[in-house]
């Protein structure tokens, strides 16, 4: 299971003075009686996710995996950011899997959108187009020009097969499109937001193509679930109050630091959950994201003796599997004979180790350490999990809604406005 450790804090945290508040946001939450209790769908989706679909999803992973060797995922948001974290956090970055999987439609760069088209010209594909609303302009333009390529490479009767749409069940455009096409269709359920909705269709299905046990991902999930579905301070509540410490004390930027560059991506989910959930009436943690050791050759100056604004949340993995062992070398002329027969992960717990002395102790920067078992499906379903009740108890500690994003819509209308969409 996962533990919050506080050894590098550098204070200490009465949590005792929160467990009220922490019983009735535990209580509202399965109650579905605080704001935004229409959205609560994911707290008890690893209980109650529809095992048909989930079926469903796992036969069409294992279709497009027979049928194609690229599977395209448009979306943008929360749908793909939790796929991809997943995807590149269990599988890495170089795998042997013969699947490539392209996220697209989470960009509106001519050079990227012509690239990936570029890519994609002459080849069978499968596309994945995920869109709650259905009518995001990203993932519709993406979808738009996919398909026209996809059309024109196979042909309209078999492009229909190799396409599967992730919506809402009842309504919206890209339901309208897939009913009239044909497509199969998977489920984002009405009562969960993107943000919140990598155990469902969303998730799962690029997951599932990318090869990775969705089944030990939901176990993962269930896991957390009776962990942290409780009214005692458990480590997920132990995270949201250190943090809701650590911003009323003056810190109003927390960095989610991993140690590998398989987990940027994780870093972005999380912070979407964190910026787009909290963000909110002038208030909230602004959310972001390093990937040490690398990221200590750039930022790490700025952590150690910049602006004393942030506090560090650091994600360590106890029980790593893959390893490289450092080879003796006969001379040595790179004197890093003290480390042979060690492997690299130990150099990268070493590293961790100093930096948090480093940070914490000299530097004087809190520091919260989650450590999880293992960067693997069980473990990235708990720790998502951890992260989402962690975010919604974060948020009714600071008095918002955790379910809304009313001020991403601002830039949308303006940009309708700009573009000349009819009606804005
Ligand atoms: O978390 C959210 O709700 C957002 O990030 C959405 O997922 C994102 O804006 C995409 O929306 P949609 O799925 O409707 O295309």
């Amino acid at each position: 299971m996962i533990k919050v450790k506080t050894d590098y804090l550098g204070r200490d945290v009465d949590y005792v003075a929160y467990a009220d508040e922490i019983e009735k946001i535990n209580q509202g939450i399965d109650a579905k009686s605080l704001p935004g209790s229409d959205f609560l769908g994911w707290a008890n989706y690893p209980e109650e996710y529809d095992k048909e679909e989930f079926a469903r999803i796992e036969k069409a992973a294992k279709f497009i995996r027979e049928e194609v060797d690229t599977l395209v995922v448009a979306g943008i948001g929360g749908s793909y950011l939790g796929a991809r974290a997943a995807i590149e956090a269990i599988n890495g970055l170089y795998g042997d899997d013969k699947m490539e999987i392209i996220f697209f439609g989470n960009t509106m760069s001519g050079k990227m959108s012509k690239q990936i088209l570029h890519k994609l010209e002459g080849k069978k594909f499968a596309i994945n187009v995920i869109s709650k609303s259905g009518t995001t302009t990203e993932t519709a333009v993406a979808f738009r020009v996919l398909r026209d390529l996809l059309v024109k490479n196979v042909g309209k009767e078999e492009a229909a097969k190799l396409i599967f749409a992730t919506t809402d069940k009842e309504k919206g455009a890209l339901l309208e499109l897939s009913k009239k096409y044909g497509y199969e269709r998977f489920v984002l359920p009405g009562n969960i937001g993107g943000r919140y909705s990598v155990y469902t269709a969303v998730g799962l299905l690029p997951m599932a193509v990318a090869g990775i046990d969705i089944q030990a991902f939901m176990d993962g999930a269930l896991n957390a679930k009776r962990a942290y579905d409780s009214d005692e301070i458990n480590e997920a509540y132990k995270y949201a109050i250190i943090r809701h410490e650590l911003y009323k004390e003056g810190y109003p930027v927390e960095m989610l630091v991993n140690y590998g560059l398989h987990l940027v991506q994780l870093g972005e989910w999380w912070k979407q959950l964190y910026g787009e959930s909290e963000g909110k009436d002038k208030t909230g943690v602004l959310p972001d994201a390093a990937v040490f050791s690398t990221d200590l050759h750039s930022l790490g100056q700025f952590i150690q003796e910049g602006s004393p604004v942030l506090f560090e949340t650091v994600i360590l993995e106890k029980d790593g599997e893959d390893d490289v062992i450092i080879p003796h070398d006969e001379d040595n002329l790179d004197q890093l004979n003290y480390l042979e027969g060690k492997g690299i992960n130990y150099v990268n717990n070493t590293a961790a180790e100093a930096t948090l002395q480093a940070h914490s102790n000299t530097g004087g920067v809190p520091n919260i350490v989650i450590e999880i078992e293992r960067f693997d499906a069980f473990g990235l379903g708990e720790l998502m999990y951890f992260f989402m009740r962690a975010c919604a108890a974060s948020c009714y500690l600071n008095g918002v809604n955790p379910f809304n994003q009313p001020g991403v819509e601002v830039y949308k209308k303006n940009m309708f406005h700009l573009l000349g969409k009819p009606g804005y």
